[in-house]
């Protein structure tokens, strides 16, 4: 049985990737803090290890001790407002794992990498409006940039075998952020922000670890695969489709000018500061918010893995939202 370990496995997409590779038959370790929640982490075949990333010596006794097959680094920081945490946790967390995987010799068969669409930033910056590999990267935002310094760095070690994951926006059951969209819906507004639809692209989160196990699984080495659904929605399609899924018939629809958002987003995150609270409307939010495609090059996903989408948008929101329903997230 191959030992995995798998870090980041408290939040949204940590749950669904130890599932998964538990159904695989993998020996799954799920790295976890003292104060992380653990309640979709009930599986008795989970072994739960805590792992302080600034240690690098508590991290080589680690892999010495563990000798892990293969290793998901799926913890990541998405929000908050001090722009050196995300360079820690995204970048100097990763490059610690790395030099204590090399220094203790327990270099895994795979290293798998969760990043994000964002290391590469809008679509629009390329020049066909596509995100390739090619792409020169341009992120919008300090979670795109730190993402991107923890690439770079992965890529410059030829020592490890790795696979780098791209995700786009992530949904489905459990997950927090979009919600706030669903729940606005829900309760009768649409909001769009500028006067232009944005070109959106979304993943399921039960598509994505398929992915991300399957790459981890698979031979091949350094590859670095950008993950979508394979289509592109507008945002005015994403809103509407939403509402289907919530049954709703009509709602508010309202398009806000970008210069309105920036200043909402603003002060947002500057009330956020006074309550000690971290926005989902913030400056960084704004940025993404902004940017007028989100359209990426999944091609090599069909060509490596096989790779076809379960879910379009429309059954992931129905399941996701029955999901919201259930658990009285939603009324
Ligand atoms: N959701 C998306 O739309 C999306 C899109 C692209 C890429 N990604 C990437 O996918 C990965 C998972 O995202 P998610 O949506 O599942 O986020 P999430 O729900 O916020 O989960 C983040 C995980 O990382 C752990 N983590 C955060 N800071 C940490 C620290 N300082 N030390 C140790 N562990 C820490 C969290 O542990 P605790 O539970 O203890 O806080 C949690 O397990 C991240 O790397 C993210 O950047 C997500």
């Amino acid at each position: 049985m191959q030992k995995i370990l798998i870090t980041g496995a408290s939040g949204f997409v940590g749950g669904f990737l130890v599932n998964d590779a538990i159904n695989r038959g993998l020996e799954v370790y799920a790295a976890v803090r003292k104060s992380s929640n653990l309640q979709n982490l009930k599986d008795d075949r989970i072994n739960f290890i805590f792992i302080d990333f600034e240690d690098k010596e508590s991290l080589k006794e680690i892999f010495f001790k563990n000798n892990f097959d293969l290793i998901i680094h799926n913890a990541g920081l998405t929000k908050t407002p001090i722009k050196e945490q995300y360079f820690n946790v995204n970048a100097t967390y990763l490059e610690n794992m790395v030099e204590a995987l090399i220094e203790s010799n327990t270099i895994p068969s795979k290293f798998t990498f969760i990043s994000s669409l964002a290391a590469y930033g809008p679509a629009e910056y390329t020049t066909n409006g596509l995100l390739t590999e090619d792409s020169e990267p341009h992120p919008v935002t300090n979670y795109g940039r730190s993402k991107l310094q923890a690439e770079r760095y992965l890529k410059s070690k030829s020592e490890i075998n790795y696979t780098i994951i791209r995700p786009t926006a992530v949904y489905g059951p459990r997950e927090k952020d979009l919600f706030k969209v669903y729940d606005l819906i829900n309760k009768g507004i649409e909001l769009t922000v500028g006067f232009t639809d944005q070109k959106l692209t979304f993943i399921y989160v039960k598509d994505l670890v398929r992915v991300i196990l399957d790459s981890t699984l698979d031979s091949r080495k350094n590859v670095a695969y950008f993950v979508s659904d394979l289509e592109i929605y507008s945002s005015t399609l994403y809103n509407e489709l939403i509402r289907k899924a919530l049954g709703r018939k009509r709602s508010f629809k309202l398009r806000l000018p970008i210069p309105l958002v920036k200043i909402l987003g603003f002060i947002a995150e500057k009330a956020g500061k006074l309550t000690g609270s971290y926005p989902a409307l913030n400056i960084e939010k704004v940025n993404e918010l902004e940017a007028k495609s989100w359209n990426c090059d999944s091609k090599n996903l069909i060509e490596d893995l096989n790779f076809k989408p379960t879910y379009k948008l429309s059954d992931g929101l129905e399941e996701s939202i029955a999901w919201y329903r259930k658990h009285n997230w939603l009324k």
